[in-house]
């Protein structure tokens, strides 16, 4: 710390982020609510995906986008509406923060995929902020904030294995020492969230009857670390949606089923389709195996669970003689 007087802090010139996508192992749909969301049950998990940004001090906010591992970033908005620049500005107003930021955000979760990587964007960029302004909001306030920009923000803080419950903003860990292995075939467009719980309702409107037990399953398989248990748990309620929405879906899944997939579901609001393989080294060669089906653009591999957003760098040039 040369060069800083003693109760000064340097001044941080940059703090970096990173915060994963999530796959949901289960996500039961309740009926739409009067504020247009879904009561949902799901259990989140947290993969090895992430997203990375950078805020630096600026006169104004703004952000870059950048897409790493060949991660297609043209649908995301670069003005206020992006939800990296929407979560720096929430916390700036609610913490009376008068500074502005620079993001710099790296994408390598896929755009509109149903995996949540704007929401881990708004994580990673609440960490950041709070790091460079010396806020030390802790992490409950953050997630609270968090769970005003999308119903998956505070999961994207957290991290590992939730079940969420409410919109999925409500989450209570899941203890499990398992590790997953997933292949990842991402989808040829994205799909919109409201489209695919609004194309749900349609579909449920002569009624709906939620299968039992399923919660339980989904948690005897995670505390057993039983791959294959968990794959026979695996179920999503938009998923019938996302088929009717993203014709294709399906025969993407019963392809991942033939070259070996324990089992394969539509992740989230689709269209990615999340394979679940039984080890890491599985996952690789089914990975390989699909590639001349897919391409290898269409196609990662990540295990989970993962932590939530944490800061990766905090860097800080020591100010001579101080601030003021
Ligand atoms: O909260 P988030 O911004 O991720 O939600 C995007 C959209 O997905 C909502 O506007 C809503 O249409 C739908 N949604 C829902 N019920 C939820 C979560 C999301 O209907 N629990």
């Amino acid at each position: 710390m040369s060069g800083s007087p003693r109760n000064a802090p340097p001044e941080l010139p940059s703090v970096t982020v990173r915060a994963p996508a999530k796959v949901n192992l289960l996500l039961q749909v309740g009926p739409r609510r009067d504020d247009g969301f879904h009561d949902l049950v799901t259990v989140f998990q947290a993969v090895s995906l992430h997203e990375e940004v950078t805020v630096t001090p600026a006169e104004e906010f703004t952000v870059t986008v950048e897409g790493v591992g060949g991660t297609d970033v043209r649908g995301v908005p670069l003005d206020d509406s992006n939800l990296a620049v929407r979560a720096a500005r929430l916390l700036a107003e609610r913490a009376g923060v008068t500074e502005a930021v620079h993001l710099h955000v790296r994408k390598e979760v896929p755009v509109a995929g149903g995996m949540a990587g704007g929401s881990a964007d708004a994580a990673a960029a609440l960490v950041a902020c709070d790091a460079l302004w010396r806020l030390r909001s802790g992490l409950d306030a953050l997630a609270e904030l968090g769970a005003e920009l999308g119903s998956d923000v505070p999961f994207g803080l957290h991290g590992r294995t939730a079940v969420g419950t409410g919109r999925g903003e409500h989450l209570a860990p899941v203890l499990t020492n398992a590790s997953f292995a997933w292949v990842f075939v991402l989808g040829e467009e994205g799909l919109s969230t409201p489209t695919v719980f609004a194309e749900c309702d349609r579909q449920r409107a002569s009624g709906y009857e939620p299968r039992p037990g399923r919660l339980e399953a989904v948690e005897t398989a995670l505390r057993s670390g039983d791959a294959d248990a968990l794959g026979a748990a695996l179920s999503n309620d938009l998923q019938d949606a996302a088929f009717a929405l993203a014709p294709g879906l399906a025969a993407t899944i019963a392809v991942g089923r033939r070259a070996g997939a324990l089992a394969g579901i539509v992740s989230g609001s689709g269209p990615t389709v999340a394979l679940l393989a039984p080890s890491a080294p599985a996952a690789r060669r089914l990975a390989l195996d699909l590639a001349p089906v897919f391409g290898t653009e269409r196609l990662r591999t990540a295990t989970g669970p993962v932590p939530g957003a944490r800061v990766l760098e905090a860097v800080s040039t020591p100010t001579p003689g101080g601030r003021s």
